[in-house]
C-alpha cells in the first residue's frame, strides 16, 4: 500500500478519508491498478490476436464490469445472472462466453438465446446441444487436460479427479458427437486452476489442448482460461507475464502454423485483473490481551472476506492509521463472526489501538463476490477510485436488504 506525506493512500486518495466518508468496513478498488494489469496482459503477446475475457466471478460489481467493458475487455460468465449483469454493464452478447459447470440445460439455452458463446464441458450436454441445435449454433468445448496446479486443492480444476471439463482422454467420443450432429466447434477451452504456481503448467496444458485441436477443423479460438498468479505477500511469486507471453507466443504461432490457420488466443483472468486493485478497510474494535497472545478484533469477518478461512489464504495487512510505524508487535487478527474467524495468526504489525483502520490487501478478487450476510450482518459498500476521485459504486447493505424477499408476516 502506498503512502503519501505519511498517509496511506489508494489511488492518491487517503484511505482514512474514504472510511470517514463511507464508513467501515469498506471495499475500495483502484482503477489505475486494473488498467496497469490490462496493459501488462495486452503487451505480453506481441503480434498475437489475444482476447481477454474477464472472469467476473472474481468481482462482478456493475461499476467494475463497466470499467472493464469501457476498456475493450470481454467477459467470461458462469451463471445466467452473471450474463445478465454483463449485458446490463454494456457488454455485447458476442463478447461474452458462458462457461458453466454442471448446470441445467435450460441455462445453456438461455445463454444461446441471449447471444453469448457457450462452452460445453460434458459429453451428455454435448449430445443434448447437438440434438437441440445441430450445427446451427457455434460452441466451445472445455477439455480437462489432467494437470494439477493451483494455489490450493480447492481451486485446482484440471487434475484427473476434477469435475470440470471433458477428460481429454475422451477426445474420440467428443469427435463422434461432433460428427453425429455436425456441431460447429469454434473454440477449445481449458482452465487449469486459480493461482497457478508454475507457468510451465499452463504451457503443458496448452500443449495437450493443441494436440487434440488439429482434429477440429472449424476452430477460431483457443481459450486457455485464467489462473495467472499474483503475489499475496512479499515472498510470493507471480506469473512473469513477459516471460510467459514470449514462450506462449512462440508456442502458439508454431501451433497455428501446424493447424494451418491463424487462430485467436483467449485468456480468462480474474485474479490477475482485480486482485491487487482491491482493499478491504476495517476498523479495530478492540485489542484483547490474553496471557500468551493479543487479538485485534475487527468490525468485519469472514462474512466479508472468506479467503483466509476458506483456503487458508494469506492476505497482507497494513495498519492504515500508522502506515509508517515499525511492525514490532504480534497479533492474531480476528473477525466478529460467532465462530472461529481468523484473518491472520501471529502477524507482525505496528502497535495498534482500538479505532485504527486496517487494510487487507489483494481483496479485489473473490472478496466482495464471496461475501455473505452471515450472522445477519450487512455487506460493506464499494468505492472505485480513479484519477484521484472516489466514486461509490455500491452502498452499504441496510436492514431492508436483509429482509428483502422474505415472506413471513402472514
Ligand atoms: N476461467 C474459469 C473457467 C474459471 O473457473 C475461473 C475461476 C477463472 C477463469 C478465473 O481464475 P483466476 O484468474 O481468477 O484465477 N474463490 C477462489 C478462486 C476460485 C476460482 C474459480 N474459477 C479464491 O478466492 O482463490
Amino acid at each position: 500500500m502506498e503512502t503519501e506525506n505519511g498517509l496511506a493512500v489508494i489511488g492518491q486518495v487517503p484511505a482514512l478519508s474514504l472510511v470517514e466518508t463511507h464508513g467501515s468496513p469498506l471495499y475500495v478498488y483502484d482503477g489505475a491498478i486494473i488498467e496497469r494489469q490490462i496493459t501488462t496482459l495486452r503487451q505480453a503477446f506481441p503480434g498475437l490476436p489475444v482476447g481477454i475475457k474477464y472472469a467476473c466471478k472474481a468481482l462482478s460489481s456493475l461499476g467494475i464490469l463497466r470499467f472493464m467493458q469501457q476498456r475493450g475487455i470481454g467477459l467470461e460468465v458462469v451463471s445466467p445472472q452473471e450474463l445478465e449483469l454483463g449485458l446490463l454493464a454494456g457488454f455485447a452478447p458476442e463478447s461474452i462466453t458462458f462457461t458453466p459447470s454442471g448446470v441445467a440445460f435450460s441455462e445453456i439455452e438461455f445463454a444461446v438465446e441471449k447471444g453469448a458463446l457457450v462452452n460445453l464441458d460434458n459429453l451428455d450436454v454435448l449430445h443434448r446441444f447437438g440434438q437441440r441445435y445441430g450445427g446451427l449454433q457455434p460452441c466451445f468445448i472445455r477439455f480437462k487436460p489432467n494437470i494439477a496446479d493451483g494455489g490450493h486443492e480447492k481451486i485446482m480444476t484440471a487434475h484427473e479427479s476434477s469435475k470440470f471439463g471433458i477428460d481429454i482422454r475422451q477426445k474420440d467420443e467428443v469427435l463422434a458427437a461432433v460428427q453425429q450432429y455436425g456441431l460447429k466447434v469454434v473454440g477449445l477451452h481449458q482452465h487449469t486452476g486459480s493461482d497457478i504456481k508454475a507457468a510451465a503448467s499452463l504451457l503443458e496444458a496448452a500443449a495437450r489442448l493443441f494436440e487434440v485441436a488439429t482434429a477440429f477443423p472449424d476452430l477460431q479460438f483457443i481459450d486457455l482460461g485464467g489462473g495467472f498468479k499474483v503475489a499475496y505477500s512479499n515472498h510470493d511469486t507471480t506469473t512473469d507475464m513477459a516471460a510467459f507471453g514470449r514462450d506462449m507466443t512462440a508456442f502458439f504461432q508454431e501451433f497455428c502454423h501446424r493447424y494451418g490457420r491463424r487462430l485467436q488466443l483467449w485468456f480468462e483472468p480474474g485474479k490477475f485483473l482485480v486482485s491487487e486493485c482491491g482493499y478491504l478497510l476495517a476498523r479495530v474494535n478492540a485489542v484483547k490481551q490474553n496471557p500468551d497472545r493479543s487479538f485485534l478484533t475487527l468490525d468485519t469477518g469472514f462474512n466479508h472476506l472468506v479467503r483466509p478461512m476458506m483456503y487458508g489464504a494469506y492476505h497482507h495487512i497494513v495498519n492504515a492509521s500508522r502506515p509508517e510505524a515499525p511492525a514490532d508487535t504480534l497479533y492474531d487478527v480476528v473477525g466478529y463472526i460467532c465462530e472461529t474467524d481468523t484473518f491472520a495468526t501471529q502477524r507482525l504489525l505496528p502497535r495498534t489501538q482500538p479505532g485504527d483502520v486496517l487494510a487487507f490487501l489483494n481483496a479485489g478478487a473473490y472478496g466482495y463476490t464471496m461475501a455473505s450476510q452471515y450472522n445477519s450482518r450487512l455487506r460493506p459498500p464499494e468505492v472505485l477510485v480513479y484519477e484521484g476521485k472516489a466514486r461509490l459504486i455500491r452502498r452499504r447493505d441496510t436492514l431492508a436488504d436483509l429482509t428483502a424477499g422474505q415472506l413471513w408476516n402472514e
